[in-house]
């Protein structure tokens, strides 16, 4: 197994809608132990597959009654109203108070390409959320109200200049 280093904002792999896995093969098997080992060294709950720079529709998770995958997921319900301090391992460091629904439901595929339903509420809820849209392309900055966005982006910004030099 291998921990891959996990890109962060502003490498343009993050903005861009993942491919469809097409072709279910135990090939994969490799990648999801690697994307499992990444997401626990860093640590975190959820991982897609675009944060190691692999732009496919799969994500792992573990809220912590055991790890699961998705393949090509899609939201099909939600409901209620959740407040959160959501973070991204692909924004290291923040967390923001993020509100969204507080229960999703979301159809997709396992490794064999055998339809699955995954769904719950708080932390599993928000996780089937958050790595749904980082597939479509999407970072939790882009579920901030706007000023608090604003704001956001701009100290992002400023520490991705401090570590880079003038
Ligand atoms: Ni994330």
């Amino acid at each position: 197994m291998a921990v891959f280093p996990i890109r962060v904002f502003g490498d343009p792999v993050l903005r861009t809608p993942a491919e469809p896995v097409e072709e279910f093969s135990s090939a994969y098997e490799r990648l999801i132990e690697d994307m499992l080992e990444t997401m626990y060294e860093a640590p975190g709950v959820g991982l897609a597959a675009p944060q190691i720079g692999i732009s496919k529709q799969i994500f792992v998770a573990d809220v912590g009654d055991g790890p699961f995958v998705m393949f090509n997921p899609e939201i099909v319900e939600t409901s209620d109203s959740w407040a959160f301090d959501e973070g991204c391992l692909s924004v290291p460091g923040y967390f923001w108070e993020i509100e969204r629904p507080g229960f999703a439901r979301a159809r997709g595929y396992d490794i064999n390409g055998d339809a699955i339903e995954v769904s719950g509420d708080e932390l599993m809820g928000r996780v089937l959320q958050h790595e749904i849209d980082h597939l479509n392309g999407m970072l939790l900055l882009e579920r901030l109200p706007r000023r608090t966005k604003k704001q956001a982006l701009r100290e992002l910004r400023e520490a991705a200049l401090r570590s880079t030099g003038p």
